[in-house]
């Protein structure tokens, strides 16, 4: 009865904003901004978005900006009567509806609508490639919606998704009107964020923040847009390049149909061509570059690669490394290019204040970043969310290791999830892997962070799941378990202790597991060292700041916080030295809400790190990381 009633006061609020124009956007104060949120404009994210296949600037198109949105109520009864646009009110895409940023900062909302009018370029037409069975073909990319979109364009349902990460492409040649004419893109989002009966990948967000849990992020919230391709194209690229000098690359053509004539070229720093290559598509290619310059964090070259099928031109890129694992010494150790690297680096968790989900700007993504290097680490941790492709892109041109972590279902009230759960969570680490195994800063793929959302009782999934990963992708290690309940499955031997860290040492705390010298040692997180900010850097929640206290260990001042860092440091070196350490994960980046342990505040203006003292204490550990191996 009161859903009845709701439906009608949605259905007239439907009918009362089409015919009524929809209230104008505007963007809401964040509860704390950053220096970059003024930057964010009404066309964010003009960059394009997937730096390893692209086609010329004139065959792709944003569709981010200014859209219109309003709640939904039910998918059944919303999805089988669509409203018609413009909707009750306008929102920036790509934002998260919970942000300032997207204009309406909402919560609690599980079904919304999005929709917005593009024209397809009429120059499109006259690109080549449209000769033969019907023309080019016009694609639609979504890069990320959470958690569920269904998709029409000009009233034909055009394609379902489930999974807040990852890209999907749908082929709307059929469905739009060419030559410059209007066409109408609607979408309806279902997110039930962490409300029960629901398990779903989402990382850190939940509808109830308190301490190390966030405000979710609900809606489209990465890149939508538009693109021209010739009637036979390039779906997708699978690039390996390792220390020999050894390339393999797979051109997915979009039929799927084998031997369509390819060319691959790669050229040097410097543009030279340094390979060639012919083949067919869809299936492995391999070649060899002799002496190639090898990516290192150090020293990160790329190589530009051209793909050439028929009429479609795509632009790609590799890095020459070797990822693999071996004892060295007597200690088994994670390689980079057959020598042991010591990786340090910080647990990233990519929230915002502003945009939460959405970094208000590629500068202030890599902002962050930069401070990782600026600092001498030469590793981050993409702690259960995955980012754009152009952050990615950033840590392979900057030279950032990249450990990735598979967003984490939640264990909820000891509720871990059925069967369907457990598949879908399985389906959507192919699809990571799948999506990402390309960029030569990824290592290592991490399945389950301290026992969340992972199954313990019955069998152990980890065990299944690193084989399929390793098989997906034998280029990397995997890390089946960072923190808490290991079975020993993967690579690493991972332990998570505040504030001190165990690293590969022959002592260690529950939950963890002693140190298993058949595998890499590794501290997966440890640190976490909390401090206080003005009032004016801090997430202003309540609820927020009540948390504080429950930060690991909460320090008077920034001399406090940086004696108690080289203490810390100091442990992890000698650790290095004398037990089995082969890198660490530092808590954390920023601050994120009640969360007050980063080496910056969340609106990312204090930096608590003393630099000079933090450089030398890196480059300590990578000095005795080296004094072991010599
Ligand atoms: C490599 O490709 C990138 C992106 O397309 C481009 O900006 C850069 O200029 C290219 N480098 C060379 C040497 O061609
Ligand atoms: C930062 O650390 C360096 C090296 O330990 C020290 O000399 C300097 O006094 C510290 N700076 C501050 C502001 O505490």
């Amino acid at each position: 009865m009161l859903k009845a009633a709701l439906a009608l006061a949605v259905a007239m609020l439907a009918t009362s904003a089409a015919a009524a124009s929809p209230t104008p956007y505007q963007m809401l104060a964040p509860l704390l901004d950053t220096p970059w949120t003024e930057q964010i404009g009404t066309s964010p994210w003009p960059q394009h978005p997937r730096p390893q296949l692209r086609r010329g600037d004139d065959a792709w198109q944003s569709l981010n900006g200014i859209w219109t949105f309003q709640p939904g109520l039910d998918a059944d009864a919303d999805t089988a009567d669509p409203p018609a646009a413009p909707l009750a009110q306008e929102v920036l895409v790509p934002s998260c509806i919970e942000s300032g940023v997207s204009g309406v900062m909402a919560s609690g909302v599980t079904h919304m609508w999005f929709a917005t009018a593009f024209a397809v370029p009429a120059a499109w037409d006259a690109l080549p490639g449209g000769d033969g069975d019907g023309g080019r073909r016009v694609l639609l990319h979504f890069d990320a919606v959470d958690y569920e979109a269904t998709v029409w364009v000009n009233g034909d349902e055009v394609g379902f998704h489930r999974g807040g990460y990852d890209r999907f492409t749908l082929d709307v040649t059929d469905n739009v009107v060419a030559g410059g004419g209007e066409n109408e893109l609607l979408v309806f989002v279902f997110d039930p964020t962490d409300e029960a009966p629901y398990n779903i990948p989402n990382g850190k967000q939940t509808r109830q923040p308190s301490h190390i849990w966030y405000t979710p992020c609900s809606g489209i919230w990465q890149t939508v847009w538009l693109e021209s391709v010739p009637s036979s194209y390039i779906a997708g690229l699978d690039i390996t390049a390792g220390m020999d000098g050894d390339v393999t690359i797979t051109i997915h053509s979009a039929t799927g149909t084998p031997s369509t004539p390819v060319e691959v070229a790669l050229h040097d720093e410097g543009g030279v061509v340094v390979a060639s290559h012919q083949g067919a598509s869809d299936e492995v290619l391999a070649f060899s570059v002799p002496v190639p310059a090898l990516w290192t964090p150090d020293s990160p070259t790329l190589y530009n690669i051209t793909v050439t099928m028929g009429a479609d031109i795509v632009r790609s890129y590799t890095g020459f490394r070797t990822v693999s694992a071996a004892s060295v010494n007597g200690v088994q150790r994670p390689l980079l290019n057959g020598e042991f690297v010591f990786q340090f680096g910080t647990l990233d968790q990519g929230f915002w204040p502003d945009g939460i989900y959405v970094p208000p700007t590629l500068d202030a993504m890599v902002f962050d970043l930069q401070l990782l290097k600026s600092l001498g680490m030469n590793m981050v941790r993409k702690h259960i969310k995955v980012e754009p492709d152009l952050f990615y892109e950033a840590c392979d041109r900057l030279g950032l290791l990249v450990v990735q972590d598979m967003p984490s279902m939640h264990t909820g009230s000891g509720a871990l999830p059925d069967g369907a759960q457990q598949a879908e969570f399985e389906r959507q680490l192919e699809r990571l892997v799948a999506q990402h195994k390309s960029f030569p800063s990824i290592v290592t793929w991490v399945i389950y962070n301290e026992g969340w959302g992972q199954i313990r009782d019955a069998y152990h999934p980890e065990v299944g799941i690193t084989a399929r990963v390793r098989e997906m992708d034998p280029t990397r290690l995997v890390d089946a378990t960072t923190g808490w309940f290991d079975h020993g499955a993967g690579d690493f031997s991972d332990n998570h202790h505040y504030a001190e860290p165990q690293c590969g040492t022959p002592f260690y705390s529950l939950p963890s597991s002693p140190y298993d010298s058949a595998r890499i040692g590794f501290q997966g997180e440890f640190g976490g060292l909390g401090h206080r900010p003005a009032p004016e850097h801090l997430w202003p929640v309540q609820a927020a700041i009540d948390t504080i206290p429950q930060t690991y260990e909460v320090h008077a001042d920034l001399e406090s916080f940086n004696y108690r860092s080289h203490v810390l440091f100091s442990q992890l070196r000698d650790q290095v030295a004398l037990f089995a350490c082969s890198g660490a994960v530092w808590t954390q980046t920023t601050d994120v809400e009640g969360e007050v342990n980063g080496l910056v505040t969340y609106d990312r203006r204090v930096l608590r790190v003393n630099a000079t003292q933090w450089r030398a204490d890196i480059q300590a550990l990578y000095a005795a990381a080296a004094e072991r191996t010599r």
